[in-house]
């Protein structure tokens, strides 16, 4: 059975200063901003919607903001070697720091935050011009990461930045020919579904309680949790969700086993410091989005021949048994194009993974289309495992 929440308080978005409003974007820092911008712009669709730099008065960093339907992607590059980012990018590579959210208030937010037990990372500041103001705000959490709390007044309330204008001041926006191409050749991505968090052996729960107590986010709870960290050993995870169900920021840490576990892996390339192993995008149609996305010459995982001899008979049983029609899209695309699927008593999700983003194994972007299910594909572990430690062997990993 699956159920959300239970002993989450009820509170209403006036009273409630962490009642989240929005993904208000996620930052990545990376070595080159200028063309991580073009390789996310190509590969998966991302308009290059605004840059601030040197040329815009920024002149400690530049960045891009991407975007596709609701998700804001930045990407920030270090201008000067005293750059936070700059340290950042030596020790992880390129990766994500900050997931931001849009709230009413954000002084208030982190304020209520800092009160649940967060660590600062960033006192309140505010940003403004004639045009209107961004107040910023961020706390620690896992490893590297960090959360900011973002309100937007004027010209700069997330609406109107929905619709296309500036992001905040300093910023100004761009058109690049990249952007023509992805409206003639849309990726469908439309939102961010969940992200996922690596932490240490043994820091699982202590992140979750973290979660619990300071973002009030509950433990999304499913018929199959149980059984992640039981059947295969690779890895254990619970699913945090937020309050209104924004977002669900699943948690994983590493669990022995006769192999190195992906989380190890992970860590280990990630100069042992937690963050964020994937994203996870929502499209309305899998199959045409990763038809695309493959054309751009996306890298997904692989998966083992044999995946497609048991997988309908697993998923529409589990359907039919719960009284929900069959998968409805063709079985031999889906074949055809590599997709995941997986089943349980509320519908079933198309899912896909993609390789590593960059050159160190860390991140990567899953996506995922749900016709029902709320779950995360635990029928496809196991196949994806195997991938995964193919992956592994190959780059002398496992
Ligand atoms: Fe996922």
């Amino acid at each position: 059975m699956t159920t959300a929440s239970t002993n989450a308080t009820q509170t209403s978005p006036a009273t409630d200063p962490l009642h989240l409003i929005d993904v208000d974007h996620v930052r990545f820092y990376v070595g080159n901003a200028k063309q991580a911008a073009y390789f996310y712009a190509h590969t998966f669709g991302f308009n290059i919607s605004q840059i601030a730099d040197l040329t815009t008065g920024s002149r400690d960093e530049s960045d891009y903001l991407l975007t596709q339907g609701n998700i804001r992607l930045m990407f920030t590059t270090p201008l000067t070697k005293d750059h936070p980012a700059a340290e950042e990018v030596k020790l992880y590579g390129d990766g994500v720091k900050d997931v931001a959210f849009t709230v009413h208030d954000a002084v208030k937010a982190y304020e209520q935050a800092i009160k649940n037990g967060a660590e600062s990372a960033r006192e309140p500041r505010e940003i403004t011009d004639e045009r209107g103001t961004v107040v910023v705000a961020s706390i620690k959490t896992y490893g590297r990461c960090i959360l900011s709390f973002v309100s937007r007044s004027g010209d700069y309330a997330l609406p109107k930045v929905k619709a296309g204008g500036e992001f905040m001041p300093v910023f100004k926006k761009m058109h690049s020919p990249v952007n023509d191409h992805n409206t003639a050749n849309p990726c469908g991505l439309k939102y961010v579904d969940h992200l996922v968090g690596n932490v240490e052996l043994g820091k699982m729960n202590h992140w979750v309680e973290w979660y619990a107590e300071v973002m009030g986010f509950t433990m999304f709870k499913h018929f199959d949790d149980a059984d992640i960290s039981t059947e295969f050993s690779a890895l254990m995870s619970k699913v945090m969700s937020s309050g209104n169900n924004l977002i669900k920021m699943p948690i994983n840490e590493p669990a022995p086993g006769k192999k190195k576990s992906q989380i190890q892996e992970y860590l280990e390339w990630h100069n042992m410091a937690p963050g964020v192993q994937h994203l996870a995008f929502r499209t309305d149609d899998a199959l045409e989005s990763v038809a695309e996305l493959r054309r751009r010459g996306v890298d997904f995982l692989a998966l083992p021949d044999t995946y497609y001899d048991a997988v309908w008979d697993r998923v529409n049983t589990m359907l039919t048994k719960h009284g929900h029609k069959a998968v409805k899209e063709d079985h031999t695309r889906i074949k055809d194009l590599g997709i995941l699927v997986d089943a349980d008593d509320e519908g079933y999700l198309l899912q896909l993974f993609t390789k590593p983003l960059q050159d160190r194994p860390t991140l990567f972007f899953e996506i995922i289309t749900r016709r029902g299910s709320q779950s995360f594909g635990k029928g496809n572990f196991k196949a994806l495992f195997e991938a995964l430690e193919i992956e592994q062997e190959r780059r002398g990993n496992l």
